[in-house]
């Protein structure tokens, strides 16, 4: 495949969402799969990857448990990037800027658009706390199962949270290691534009 050295966007969201179309043409799983980095509030970093889902007008959003290692570092250092790699378009797509919570409603419908198996690994899960055994997950979901038989709530340790997109980075991969790189970073509402050094 053969890929153009510029590219011929102003609008970066735009650009993303041509990019994420073209993934999901050539990417064989997940192609919304992204590394989020959070850090605490003393700046220890952690990364990890998550799917990053489209909520109305918000590109960046993704889905977890508050009592997890991310979630209890947005508490207190409420701002997150999120890093896209395409390995089939060889492309990157790098997000940075503040995290806020998704309003409870779109949680409830994501959460309830999911299959009934991952509501209850997702209700029954204390995501990054200590596990004694897989046996005491499996019987914490046979005990769910048993006493939940119509629909099931969604935990309110179930969260979505959003990234304000403040810098968006698009990186093409070139050869000899000369990779196009466009920066767009958000000034009072407008995106200013810049090409960086690869
Ligand atoms: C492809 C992929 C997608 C994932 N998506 C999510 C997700 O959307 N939400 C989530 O909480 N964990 C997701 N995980 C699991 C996380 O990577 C991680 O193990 C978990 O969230 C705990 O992370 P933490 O302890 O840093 O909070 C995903 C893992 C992979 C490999």
């Amino acid at each position: 495949m053969k890929f153009s050295r510029e590219i011929d966007a102003d609008d970066p969201l735009r650009l993303f969402d041509r990019w994420m179309a073209e993934a999901q043409e050539s990417e064989p799983n997940d192609p919304n799969a992204a590394a989020l980095a959070t850090a605490t509030a003393k700046g220890r970093p952690s990364v990890r990857m998550v799917l990053a889902k489209r909520v109305g007008e918000h590109r960046f959003c993704f889905f977890t448990n508050v009592g997890s290692e991310k979630g209890r570092d947005l508490a207190e250092n409420p701002r997150a990037a999120l890093c896209f790699h395409w390995k089939t378009l060889r492309r990157q797509v790098r997000v940075e800027g503040p995290a806020s919570e998704l309003d409870a409603r779109a949680v409830d419908t994501y959460f309830h658009s999911r299959s009934r198996a991952s509501q209850i690994g997702a209700s029954v899960s204390e995501q990054s706390r200590v596990l004694g055994s897989r046996e005491e997950l499996e019987e914490r979901i046979r005990r769910f199962r048993e006493t939940h038989t119509g629909q099931i709530p969604r935990p309110e340790f179930w969260r979505g949270f959003h990234i304000h997109e403040e810098r968006i980075e698009f990186w093409i991969s070139g050869v000899d290691r000369l990779h196009d790189r466009f920066l767009f970073t958000r000034k009072d509402g407008a995106w200013e534009r810049y090409r960086l050094y690869p």
